[in-house]
């Protein structure tokens, strides 16, 4: 029988994780980030394929990254576009109502304003300084690989965010480096075949700055699932 406190501890992790966008300056351990790898490694992935790949920055070579990106952001922002996209042109109302709802709490939550572009661009470049923290992810793929493989890779990405999370360490996934993956490969060995697919902040949370963040609900369960060929649950006991 499984222990219910270590299933509520599990649970746990997992609604505690948050794209955490404030960061103190404190160093992760190199074998800190290893460790979350090594645990991140035991995902799934059809057929055992693996294909993740991941370089991890820290320190001087981070700084040089970040300084570059930072750089290109600022003055040729509209010559970088990232090799995938990300979300559909079109998307279907439900998932563009979710969207605005996101837009619309997290610029609340930092008192940026809807129409306050400037406002926006200056958050949006946190991203390329990883938000201050003291590691960053860069994940690639194969391009010559399909949709399952882009499947298996989130499920690692998972891993890394919950192995993170469970060492008392907060995650930001971030598809807006793909955009600068010109300036990632001057830096980085990224093979000419992979495609950079996201960044990954990592590090310790400043706690203060990350209570005031806006929080994203997410739908219930019936809003997503049906049940089929199930028992029906146990009648309520009403007390009459
Ligand atoms: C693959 C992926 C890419 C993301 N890219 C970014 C990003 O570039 N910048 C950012 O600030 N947040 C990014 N996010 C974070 C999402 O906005 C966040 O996960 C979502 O709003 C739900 O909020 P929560 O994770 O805090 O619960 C990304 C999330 C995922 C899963």
């Amino acid at each position: 029988m499984t222990d219910p406190d270590f299933v509520q501890a599990f649970d746990g992790v997992m609604k505690g994780r948050y794209a955490n966008r404030f960061f103190i300056d404190r160093p992760v351990p190199h074998e800190t980030v290893r460790a979350i790898l090594e645990a991140a490694r035991y995902a799934p992935s059809g057929a055992n394929t693996q294909p993740w790949r991941v370089h991890a920055l820290a320190g001087a070579a981070k700084a040089r990254i970040c300084a570059d990106i930072l750089a290109a952001h600022d003055r040729e922002a509209a010559q970088h576009a990232s090799e995938y996209t990300y979300y559909a042109p079109d998307l279907p109302d439900r998932y563009q109502g979710r969207k605005q709802e996101f837009g619309r709490v997290f610029y609340g939550a930092l008192g940026i304003a809807q129409d306050d572009a400037a406002g926006r661009a200056s958050q949006t470049a946190k991203n390329y300084a990883f938000f201050g923290a003291s590691v960053g992810l860069i994940v690639t793929i194969d391009r010559r690989l399909e949709t399952g493989s882009w499947l298996d890779l989130g499920m690692f990405l998972q891993n890394v965010m919950l192995a993170a999370k469970v060492r008392g360490l907060d995650t930001c996934p971030q598809e807006t480096l793909a955009k600068y993956h010109r300036v990632l490969r001057r830096h980085l060995p990224i093979a000419p075949q992979d495609i950079v697919v996201c960044g990954m902040a990592l590090g310790f949370c400043d706690t203060a700055a990350a209570s005031r963040r806006g929080v994203m609900e997410r739908a219930p369960v019936e809003a997503f699932a049906s049940f089929h060929g199930f028992e029906a649950p146990p009648a309520r006991d009403t007390g009459e």
